[in-house]
């Protein structure tokens, strides 16, 4: 080799090894229930950021991302505004993501704006959430999208005239009840009677609201939970009560058909019908290769759910953005590059609307069967591209 060309592919070498040192990292603050009452909340969608991080690995480009864990611990927000205060001002984060339940979100709006941390919502469903703050762009769902679609559904395909509507008394499920009622009333449905049912914090004994529902007779009970043992506790409830034998149909977003709880509702489970963007037996290539490589790490009986997808489809939005800045995070150009994203997840092609930040998915009509002796989901049919009905409507907090 002629000595030119050897300094030549030395200088092209050790130029790597500089662009390698450079390599800058991403830092990003993950606020999830890791423990209490939402823990395996945060254990799904801690799993479903690592499943797409294995099944990614170019993904990000020549960024590191540095995950910095904080547990929110409970429903309250508290503890989530200390961890994200820490997060901005002791981490120096580059951006913020996780958030499980709403009031996690909506107390620690303010400060992603104050400190301009672009901020992933992983679930907090209420609908208004994206209003907070335009540092927000969400990857999981607004309650509309299942709560209206459903109201719709019920009226026009099961042919529903009169409900009642159970819900956890907090935003997301006052919100999962207007919408419900708006989309019901608004094909012609009439919500007749609306029970709030405790908070998120514990699951509670369901049987004096379930009782009421049942004496008012209605067509359809409609039920929001925040999904976990809660689900199982009103599949439960629905069943003891002998609701189905006396006509009432237990129908509601998909939280209350969680995949990874089926199993644990047994034969009061059949026949449940829901509307939700995501659910394991969704017949696509992603999502097969999402459960293969799941079942892979986690075992053959354990199951993703919805907010293990929301953690998959957050973790891409995080490596589309640190890949796009060259893992130099601007804020204004990382909520620049979110706005009309595009994806291919398990659940079917999302984008971020690019006027409110909120995801634009498919929405799934969806009826719990049994085959061998297993509960499944059945896919009816499916609403393609729901965006948040709150937002197009103008309602409330939406506007
Ligand atoms: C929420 O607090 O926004 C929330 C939690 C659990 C769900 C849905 C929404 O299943």
């Amino acid at each position: 080799m002629r000595h030119g060309m050897k300094r030549l592919l030395i200088a092209a070498a050790m130029s790597g090894v500089a662009a390698l040192a450079q390599a800058q990292t991403v830092k990003v603050g993950v606020v999830l229930t890791y423990t209490g009452v939402g823990a395996e909340f945060g254990q799904q969608i801690t799993r479903g950021m690592d499943t797409f991080m294995k099944l990614h690995p170019d993904a990000f480009g020549s960024c590191k991302v540095e995950l910095i864990k904080r547990d929110s611990k409970n429903p309250g927000g508290a503890e989530a505004k200390t961890a994200v205060q820490e997060l901005i001002t002791q981490d120096k984060v580059d951006m913020l993501t996780g958030f499980v339940f709403s009031p996690n979100a909506i107390t620690t709006a303010s400060l992603a704006t104050a400190g301009k941390k672009p901020m992933i919502i992983m679930n907090a469903g209420t609908a208004w959430i994206t209003n907070l703050s335009p540092m927000i762009a969400r990857v999981s769902f607004s309650m509309w999208q299942s709560g209206y679609t459903m109201g719709q559904v019920a009226a026009k395909q099961l042919g529903a005239k009169t409900a009642v509507v159970g819900y956890t008394d907090y935003p997301p499920g006052k919100d999962e009840l207007a919408a419900f009622k708006a989309g019901f009333e608004s094909a012609g449905g009439k919500v007749i009677d609306a029970i709030p049912m405790g908070g998120p914090g514990k699951v509670p004994d369901f049987t004096p609201f379930f009782q009421r529902a049942k004496d008012k007779k209605p067509d359809v009970f409609f039920v929001f939970v925040p999904a976990g043992d809660h689900a199982v506790g009103v599949v439960k409830t629905y069943g003891a009560l002998g609701m189905r034998a006396a006509g009432i149909k237990l129908i509601g977003p998909g939280d209350i058909t969680q995949d990874n709880k089926l199993q644990a509702m047994g034969k009061d489970g059949v026949g449940l019908i829901t509307v939700h963007h995501y659910n394991a037996d969704l017949d696509n290539p992603e999502n097969k290769r999402f459960v293969a490589a799941w079942k892979k790490e986690y075992g053959a009986d354990s199951t993703p759910d919805f907010m293990a997808v929301q953690g998959y489809d957050g973790m891409a939005a995080i490596a589309h953005v640190a890949k796009t800045l060259n893992c130099k995070i601007d804020p204004g150009k990382a909520m620049a590059a979110l706005k009309g994203w595009k994806f291919d997840s398990p659940r079917g092609p999302i984008m971020i609307d690019p006027d409110t930040r909120d995801i634009v998915m498919n929405e799934y009509l969806s009826e719990l069967v049994e085959k061998d002796g297993k509960l499944y989901q059945k896919n009816l049919a499916t609403t393609m591209a729901v965006k948040d009905k709150c937002k197009e409507l103008g309602v409330g907090k939406c506007k």
